[in-house]
């Protein structure tokens, strides 16, 4: 396991530049898999996570070359069925296997999913998924350690309408019914920029789908599809991470390849706090203009709201602003765990199971504590802390590096799931920390 120790209190200053994001880059990896031919993927970040899928990938027979510019090139030509234990042994905690199986239903008829894991922030089910897959007429058999899907007789377009806007539901959809037979209507899609730019993806391959307005997608089933060649688009999560360490560091950092359009409402918070921001072609710049901060009211929300990934790092500079912020989060049941080190630092959170702040969500009159309310400004002292999953611990990481004092962070390696080269990244804005394995 790996720790590193932090001397915090030292503004982040400097450049950091973005490659393509975690959450549309491992799936374009799944479509190339619908590909008759190669497909290249641009700007792939070197993370763990990228690493899972290809490993995946090359369990099921794709062959991939990873450069270390990060262009990926991935031939699906001899793709093949794999067990479960090694699926298993090579998903790790990640989610993805779910996935791939419309793509491996269409190109070999059946395929497997072992009991899967991810961040630790709820239960996060795959209920819309297996619906989702049986509205195309996959037949679902539970194993003892997974799942086993087949589609005996080919899969065929549906009607389907989504209790929410799961993004990685409407992935499923669109995975599965570019090569159905015939018609799929989606209704209550997620829309996120990284499902617009698989759409895009899944365009090129020669897909046929039209977004409508109402969160409707349809796409008419083709029988084969080609490889693509794209520049992914870039990480607005790790953007947005980038953008509240500068202002919880008072420190000022130029993202690049950052962009306005994918994130406005992040922006729009990000001004409300009281950070300022020159938005340029190249990229974004954040920092904090000196003065007080601004407490704000947020709501976590699917696309075009405020991301669920968004609000871990934003809590640590909020607990430098002048007054009471609250933040209602909407997206997952459980994903305030990561502010009880912050409280052990000395930042002032409380939790509630409560629907604070706005609308009432699906969580509310149940007991899920998903509303928080932050008090400020604090003084943050260096702490001993593990980092519990990917945004939490980079909030975490960003809290000892504005904190008073020595911070011990260990279980780092979890950060490199989601932010390439992050150490490095780190060093180049000035932060002075060491690390050890
Ligand atoms: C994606 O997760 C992202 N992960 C998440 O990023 C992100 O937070 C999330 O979308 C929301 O934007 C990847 O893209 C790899 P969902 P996903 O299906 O697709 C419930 C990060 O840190 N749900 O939109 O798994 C679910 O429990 C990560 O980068 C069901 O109930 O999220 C949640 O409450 C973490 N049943 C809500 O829907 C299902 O079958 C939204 O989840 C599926 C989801």
């Amino acid at each position: 396991m790996s720790q590193i120790t932090v001397r915090g209190g030292k503004p982040l200053k400097g450049r950091v530049d973005l490659k393509g994001a975690k959450n549309l880059v491992t799936k374009a990896m799944v479509a190339a898999i619908l590909g008759d031919t190669p497909s290249e993927l641009r700007d792939v970040p070197h993370i763990s996570d990228v690493e899972v899928v290809s490993n995946l990938l090359k369990l099921h027979g794709v062959a991939i070359d990873f450069a270390d510019d990060g262009t990926m090139k991935l031939d699906p030509t001899n793709v093949k069925s794999a067990r479960m234990v090694d699926i298993d042994a090579h998903a790790g905690s990640s989610r993805i296997p779910i996935l791939f199986c419309g793509p491996l239903l269409h190109q070999l008829g059946e395929a497997f999913i072992p009991d899967l894991g991810g961040c630790h922030i709820g239960d996060r089910p795959i209920d819309f998924h297996l619906d989702v897959l049986r509205h195309f007429g996959a037949v679902i058999e539970k194993q003892p350690n997974g799942i086993r899907m087949s589609a005996p007789n080919g899969l065929k377009g549906a009607k389907v309408s989504l209790p929410y806007p799961s993004v990685g539901a409407t992935e499923q959809v669109l995975l599965t019914s570019v090569r159905a037979e015939g018609l799929t209507e989606l209704s209550g899609a997620a829309i996120e920029p990284e499902i617009m730019d698989l759409i895009a993806i899944l365009q090129k391959m020669g897909a046929i789908i039209s977004v409508d307005t109402d969160r409707v997608i349809r796409i008419e089933g083709v029988k084969s599809l080609t490889g693509f060649s794209h520049r992914a688009l870039f990480d607005r999560n790790e953007a947005a991470s980038w953008a509240a360490a500068a202002l919880a560091t008072h420190g000022d950092i130029f993202v690049g390849g950052a962009r306005q359009q994918e994130m406005m409402a992040f922006l729009n918070v990000f001004r409300k706090v009281g950070g300022a921001l020159d938005i340029e072609e190249d990229g974004i710049r954040f920092y904090h203009p000196g003065g007080e901060l601004n407490p704000v009211v947020i709501e976590t929300d699917v696309h075009p709201g405020f991301m669920t990934d968004w609000q871990q790092p934003l809590v640590v500079a909020l607990s430098q602003a002048k007054g009471l912020s609250i933040i209602h989060e909407t997206v997952y049941e459980n994903r305030f765990g990561f502010t009880e080190a912050l409280v052990e630092m000395g930042a002032q959170i409380q939790i509630y199971r409560e629907c604070l702040g706005g609308t009432p969500c699906r969580f509310g009159q149940r007991n899920y504590y998903h509303s928080a309310v932050i008090s400020g400004p604090t003084k943050l002292q260096g702490a001993d802390i593990r980092v519990p999953d990917l945004r939490g611990g980079f909030s975490h990481m960003v809290a000892a590096l504005a904190a008073e004092g020595t911070s011990n962070v260990s279980n780092v390696q979890l950060i490199s799931r989601g932010y390439e080269h992050f150490l490095q990244k780190l060093e180049d804005l000035g932060a002075d920390f060491t690390y050890s394995e």
